[in-house]
């Protein structure tokens, strides 16, 4: 009998985040152990609410657990608040509060611990936000780091970035976490800006998921229709930065990749949060980290919608 993969989706959930909880759910060959919220797209009240209110709304009991409200060394909630995924996180979506489920009273990073020491050497962290909580984790426990088998992070880029001309997102809030991370000597999987900015989805998609008739293809298909609307200017397409994360974990196949010397820039007026990736080995640092650097979007997209009709079953 195949043992399912443990996992710990770790989630500023937000709307691309909110699309890869939903087709993680359709991944038979993982077991999902919980869902550690932070903050970054919104405040993490909002993050760890929405993972709450989708696992009630989508009738999983997987528990949800309160992580970090700020980043590991700035001084001020840093959600986005630019209404990228609207002022709670998921856009125009409103889901009804959950009432039967309560959050954990753990929070994220001794959850993250206690399950590394519960699967030693298994344990996968699929990271879609700020990488303070699993920092946190590998800060207060040193042995953590012999314990995790790898963590896949949606972050950075090869080139440029998206919240300022040289950061990504996620890596602009806490640099100091992913450099952290990239640190520890846990393999690393690092999905950026490069890959991930062309794993769109869009009108196609939105008919395909809300044609299984699913509350799964419903939601996956409303918080695709609020990113192409957003701002009252219609883009043509949505961007799937955290489910090409689980992709990366679960179906690498729609992805090639490069080992490289990584770090994240944590000075700088300019750069802090530019990820530096080798990707010619011209540091002469060892390689640390396993770079998405192709996708075959057609592929990518398939994968998603079948999972997210699976999830629906
Ligand atoms: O830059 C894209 C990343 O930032 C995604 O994870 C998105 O959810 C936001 O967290
Ligand atoms: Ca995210």
């Amino acid at each position: 009998m195949s043992v399912k993969r443990p996992i710990i989706i770790d989630c500023d959930t937000g709307t691309d985040d909110a699309i890869a909880i939903i087709a993680a759910l359709g991944c038979e060959e993982i077991s999902i152990l919980g869902l550690t919220s932070v903050n970054g797209n919104v405040s993490e009240n909002y993050t760890s609410q929405n993972n709450l209110d989708m696992m009630e709304y989508l009738d999983r009991d997987i528990p949800v657990f309160h992580g970090a409200w700020l980043p590991l060394k700035a001084s001020r909630d840093t959600g986005a608040g630019d209404n990228v995924h609207g002022k709670t996180g998921l856009g125009d979506v409103e889901l009804p509060r959950a009432e039967r489920r309560k959050m954990e009273g753990e929070r994220a990073a001794e959850f993250i611990y206690r399950m590394a020491l519960r699967y030693p050497g298994q344990l996968e962290i699929i990271a879609t936000g700020p990488l303070t909580n699993v920092a946190l984790a590998i800060i207060e426990h040193d042995d953590i780091k012999a314990l995790i088998r790898k963590i896949y992070f949606m972050g950075g880029a090869t080139e440029g970035g998206n919240v300022t001309p040289s950061a990504e997102f996620n890596i602009w809030v806490d640099p100091e976490a992913c450099h952290t991370v990239l640190a520890s000597g846990i393999p690393t999987v690092m999905v950026g800006l490069n890959v991930s900015n062309q794993a769109t989805m869009g009108n196609g998609e939105i008919e395909r998921l809300r044609g299984y008739g699913s509350r799964e293809g419903r939601l996956a298909a409303d918080i695709i229709h609020y990113q192409m609307n957003r701002f009252g200017i219609g883009i043509g397409f949505s961007r799937m930065h955290d489910p090409l994360t689980l992709a990366a974990a679960l179906y690498p196949e729609c992805l090639s990749f490069r080992e490289c010397f990584v770090d994240a820039e944590c000075r700088g007026d300019y750069t802090r949060g530019h990820t530096y990736v080798d990707l010619r080995n011209r540091s002469g640092r060892q390689p640390n980290c396993s770079v998405a650097v192709g996708i075959d979007v057609e592929k990518f997209r398939e994968w998603l919608c079948e999972r997210i009709r699976r999830a629906g079953e």
